[in-house]
């Protein structure tokens, strides 16, 4: 029965894809967006509750009286949204603010992973106190991984080879923030594991790999993420179950015996090496953007019972079912993204949005809006993703370029190469 009431958190292109998975629900029947973006506008309700005020964020879930509050970024879970909701009695799919600091916190994450013994990085804790150079001489002949332990929108990790750029960025992150992370640099190929947990088990969503840097063959700026596919062929079955025995087995266990366990998706970053013993690289307390976009599609059950189940603790009695396809999105991103996008300008060719329809290929939006005409205007970096999902991803490549190359923003720029990891491994 269609009695259920959502409210997914956050306006990118992540929410967008959670709102298109759950609108496929027979047991939904309104969800809500806050802010969302002009996709979701065109088959949800969009409200002005901004994404960082868990104060608005708890009134509207009470006001439109939400079954079940899901938290696309990090930042509100990291201020505390699900402990608020929690008082509230209301169900949230998003990790309390003491083990969102796995992602706030690079040295809380490290800490945890000692404790379950879970392969990662071996690092230094600088401060005003130590032997910089000497650490440095530790990690040298490989690049140097400095990582600032705040949240910094990906902008708090510098990877080197130049000993003062290094050592520049550990004295700027000492000065502002007391202290840095200096890390060993792993040798691999990186891929993403979302998993979904709760007190009572876990379940390992196909691995994607995302495309971080802003140009071709890998080059250029870090961005959030240019692009992804899933399934990742990185991630075979035997690195999988490597993956499921050194460190989400490990992670659950430690996590499911706190007083309060982790609720909802831990995003693993792996770092594989041709040993395929894989060590994490980071976690993140949230769904990937854009891996959401291109591995909810491949999830056959039913992603609002998956939601629900997990922010109730009633995981493992659900049997979860994955489709075979494989899944691509590349993002269209604004000309100057990621140093500074131009914003404010018109988008064309962007196809109604269908959300019973996904299979083929469509437009997820992610800093998309509407003018004072209502004509689909850019409003961020990132400014929607063409995704496809198809039997091969040979195909399913073919149809989100055939779509992207459809549409028109002046100056926008995208990858043209997403995917090739796993195309050119198979040749
Ligand atoms: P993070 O924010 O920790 O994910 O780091 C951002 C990016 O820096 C990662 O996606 C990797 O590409 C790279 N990186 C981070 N840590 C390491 C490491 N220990 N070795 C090699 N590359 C790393
Ligand atoms: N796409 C990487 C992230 O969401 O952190």
């Amino acid at each position: 029965m269609a009695d259920s009431t959502v409210l997914v958190v956050g306006g990118g292109g992540r929410e967008h894809a959670l709102c298109m998975s759950m609108h496929e629900s027979p047991r939904v029947k309104t969800i809500h967006c806050t802010p969302g973006n002009a996709g979701t506008a065109s088959f949800v309700t969009n409200h002005s509750v901004s994404a960082s005020d868990v104060e608005g964020l708890i009134s509207l879930a009470q006001s439109i009286d939400a079954d079940l509050v899901v938290v696309g970024p990090e930042a509100p879970l990291c201020q505390g949204l699900a402990d608020r909701l929690a008082d509230a009695k209301i169900p949230c799919f998003g990790p309390v603010q003491a083990l969102a600091h796995l992602e706030g916190s690079k040295l809380y994450a490290k800490s945890i992973m000692r404790a379950a013994n879970v392969p990662t990085a071996d690092y230094h804790v600088l401060n005003s106190n130590s032997d910089i150079e000497a650490a440095l001489d530790d990690f040298s002949g490989k690049p140097w991984v400095v990582k600032r332990d705040v949240l910094a929108g990906g902008k708090g990790v510098v990877v080197t080879e130049q000993r003062s750029e290094a050592r520049a960025f550990i004295l700027e992150s000492i000065e502002s923030d007391g202290q840095v992370l200096l890390e060993e640099f792993l040798v691999g190929e990186e891929a993403s594991m979302l998993v979904v947990m709760d007190g009572s088990g876990f379940v390992c969503l196909p691995a994607s790999q995302d495309h971080k840097r802003a140009f071709d063959g890998d080059l250029g700026p870090n961005t959030g993420g240019m692009g992804a596919y899933c399934p990742a062929p990185v991630v075979t079955e035997l690195v999988r179950q490597t993956t499921i025995d050194t460190i989400v087995q490990p992670m659950h266990d430690y996590l499911s015996d706190l007083s309060t366990p982790y609720r909802g998706v831990l995003y693993v970053g792996l770092m594989i090496p041709d040993s395929g013993m894989p060590s994490v690289v980071e976690f993140n307390v949230r769904f990937g953007d854009p891996e959401c976009q291109i591995t909810l599609p491949l999830v056959k059950s039913d992603v609002f019972d998956l939601l629900l189940a997990t922010s109730q603790d009633r995981l493992s009695s659900l049997d979860i079912e994955f489709n075979t396809s494989h899944a691509v999105t590349v993002v269209l991103a604004a000309e100057g993204y990621p140093q500074s996008p131009k914003k404010g300008r018109r988008i064309h060719g962007v196809p109604a949005h269908h959300p019973a329809s996904n299979t083929g290929a469509w437009v997820n939006h992610a800093g998309t809006g509407f003018d004072e005409e209502g004509n689909l205007i850019s409003t961020g970096g990132r400014v929607l993703s063409c995704t496809a999902q198809a039997a091969s991803l040979e195909v399913a490549v073919g149809q989100a370029y055939a779509l992207i190359t459809s549409l028109s923003l002046e100056g926008a720029h995208y990858r043209k190469d997403i995917g090739f990891r796993a195309l050119t491994a198979r040749d």
